[in-house]
């Protein structure tokens, strides 16, 4: 870790878990503890608990769990060190460079700088080479300005297929690097030779919210397939996370940012003044997308193409919206045309009317009911049964009551039925649904308690259960911790996963470093992070604390030597050894 420690601890000083989170999750006290719902999974009944004595958060639902540090390196799905800046600039610090850096880190790095030196060497093919020169006025054709190509860092990567590998290399960057940035491919057969990814494509830099390039979008100018190909995966983009342009579009937000589907749309967009465009890349909308939506605005224009695909892809982006507490506008384009056509075809009057169609776009709610409608022939009366029946459980996935109420009026004012009818359906799918929620609930509650964390426990859960109390006692006591590290070794635990928990405690105690749950978490994963938080969480702590890890401690020393010949024969050589000695170690006395 090249981050000095006394940082790292003015960091956490600073840090009030509360702050943190609720900038995620909306919390409510209650009791001495703050309660939401949790960013993890899905749900309507609140399970996730931050505890801010303990300064940690947990969910029971989902049984994710942490200290400050660990939430931000789950939901924003950044490591260590990045978490670790992501809560520095917050708190108006500023990380020192380290030195040695490890080598993930390295290789993000690298990555990073040899993306931006693409996206410079892509840009100056498109406005210098001769081959960029049909580059350039395809998009002038689609009517860019070299002002919104400049601002985009729009490119064109050359046919040769060599040139940006090359480029690249006389830059000092490595094949292996440049692999793994899917710059640059290596061909299978032969000799192995490294060969551009992209060639003769108009490309498209994908930025994150810093403002670096983490991957590119390339588009063919023929109708060859793909139309667009994307960098896939690497150690620094992931398209299930990051959203074309949020990162101009985050500087405008004034509570609202539009949602489209394509690059072009967004770059038309932005070009004809609706700065707050931003597109998803090439997937559907995810969770994490919404989430990141929401930490900037409360509200989304949904404002995809109106075709059969489109309208599919608009109703399940309302179904991820709408939980992450997003209110949620619809527009379809209307035409058959998408936002970039759209704008076009109507010339200085495009953004406009564009304006308008947003203002006047319906909310979720009135775009479900409409769509439904178009379903049913509403002269007949069997048809207006199912239309209403079906309506009502749209109006019924409303969490708001009066919201509810307001819509069942106007449903019974607009289909001429009584609203006491309407609102009985209404409120009969809401408590079906409540039902099965809490069913769900409880389900989950159920498994995560009864699941034994450790599930190597190698059958003894006894041994497991001491083990995981002496964890736990340590966390919470650190005058405890101190003496049963020297007395307990990490060989003598029974079950391998606590085993590498406890090497991490002891590795800590002897180098005179904190084992409370906020210091931990520079050397556990979050799933570990989680375990330990649901170990100290469902703790009830003992009269007598220093005399129960003695219990545990005989405990897991009276288990460790009675393994069953199964056992024994699946256990590792240090089991085996420590087996060894504990048993003539009782044989013979201390000694
Ligand atoms: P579109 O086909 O609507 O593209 O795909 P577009 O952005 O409007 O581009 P033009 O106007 O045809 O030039 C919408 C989005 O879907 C993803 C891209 O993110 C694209 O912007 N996509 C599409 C792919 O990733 N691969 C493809 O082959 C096609
Ligand atoms: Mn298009």
């Amino acid at each position: 870790m090249s981050i000095p420690e006394e940082f790292v601890q003015e960091l956490k000083m600073r840090t009030d878990i509360e702050d943190v989170i609720s900038s995620y999750v909306t919390l409510k006290r209650s009791g001495n503890r703050l309660l939401g719902l949790c960013p993890f999974h899905r749900e309507k009944t609140p399970s996730f608990v931050v505890n801010k004595d303990g300064n940690y958060f947990h969910c029971f639902g989902c049984g994710v769990g942490g200290d400050p540090i660990t939430f931000i390196r789950k939901i924003e799905n950044v490591d260590y060190v990045d978490a670790l800046k992501i809560l520095a600039s917050r708190a108006g610090m500023t990380v020192p460079e380290g030195k040695a850096d490890d080598g993930m880190r390295k290789l993000k790095n690298r990555i990073l700088e040899a993306n931006r030196e693409a996206a410079r060497f892509f840009y100056g093919e498109l406005m210098k080479s001769p081959a960029g020169k049909d580059a350039l006025s395809y998009l002038h054709g689609r009517q860019l300005t070299d002002k919104t190509i400049v601002h985009f860092g729009l490119g064109y990567s050359p046919p040769e297929r060599y040139k940006l590998t090359n480029y690249l290399m006389s830059k000092g960057f490595k094949g292996d690097e440049l692999i793994a940035a899917n710059l640059i491919c290596q061909s299978k057969n032969g000799y192995g030779q490294y060969f551009d990814r992209f060639s003769d494509r108009i490309m498209f830099p994908i930025m994150d919210l810093g403002g670096n390039v983490i991957a590119f979008g390339g588009r063919i100018m023929t109708d060859i397939k793909p139309k667009y190909l994307n960098t896939s995966e690497t150690p620094v983009f992931n398209k299930r996370k990051n959203l074309f342009a949020l990162n101009f579009a985050k500087y405008v937000v004034k509570g609202q940012l539009i949602l489209v589907e394509g690059y072009m749309d967004v770059i038309a967009l932005h070009q004809a003044g609706f700065e707050t465009a931003v597109a998803t890349l090439g997937t559907a909308l995810t969770e994490d997308q919404a989430r990141r939506i929401k930490q900037y605005c409360d509200e989304v224009v949904v404002c995809y193409d109106s075709d059969e695909a489109g309208r599919k892809a608009t109703l399940r982006a309302i179904e991820i919206l709408r939980p992450a507490g997003l209110k949620i506008k619809v527009m379809n384009v209307p035409n058959g045309k998408d936002p970039d056509e759209f704008i076009k075809s109507y010339g200085e009057h495009g953004p406009s009317r564009f304006g308008l169609l947003i203002e006047k776009a319906p909310n979720d709610i009135d775009y479900r009911l409409n769509e439904m409608k178009k379903g049913f022939d509403l002269n007949r009366p069997e048809q207006r049964v199912d239309f209403l029946t079906q309506a009502s459980s749209v109006l019924a996935s409303i969490d708001n009551p009066v919201e509810r109420d307001v819509y069942s009026a106007r449903l019974s004012d607009e289909m001429n039925v009584q609203k006491q009818a309407i609102s009985s359906l209404v409120e009969s799918g809401v408590k079906h649904e409540r039902e099965r929620e809490r069913r769900e609930y409880r389900r989950r509650v159920n498994q995560n308690l009864s699941v034994q964390m450790n599930m190597n426990n190698n059958g003894n859960l006894r041994a497991a259960k001491a083990e995981e109390a002496i964890i736990t006692i340590m966390m919470i006591n650190s005058d405890i911790a101190d003496r049963v590290y020297r007395e307990l070794r990490p060989e003598e635990f029974v079950t391998g996963y606590n085993r590498s928990i406890y090497a991490v405690l002891v590795k800590r105690l002897q180098a005179g470093k904190g084992i409370s749950i906020s210091d931990v978490s520079e050397d556990f994963t979050v799933e570990e992070m989680s375990m330990l938080v649901k170990l100290i969480d469902s703790y009830s702590p003992e009269t007598n604390p220093v005399s129960a890890a003695d219990t545990y401690i005989s405990i897991l020393r009276e288990e460790g030597t009675k393994l069953s010949p199964e056992q024994i024969a699946g256990a590792d050589n240090d089991t085996i050894m420590e087996l060894i000695r504990q048993t003539q170690k009782k044989k013979f006395g201390h000694g």
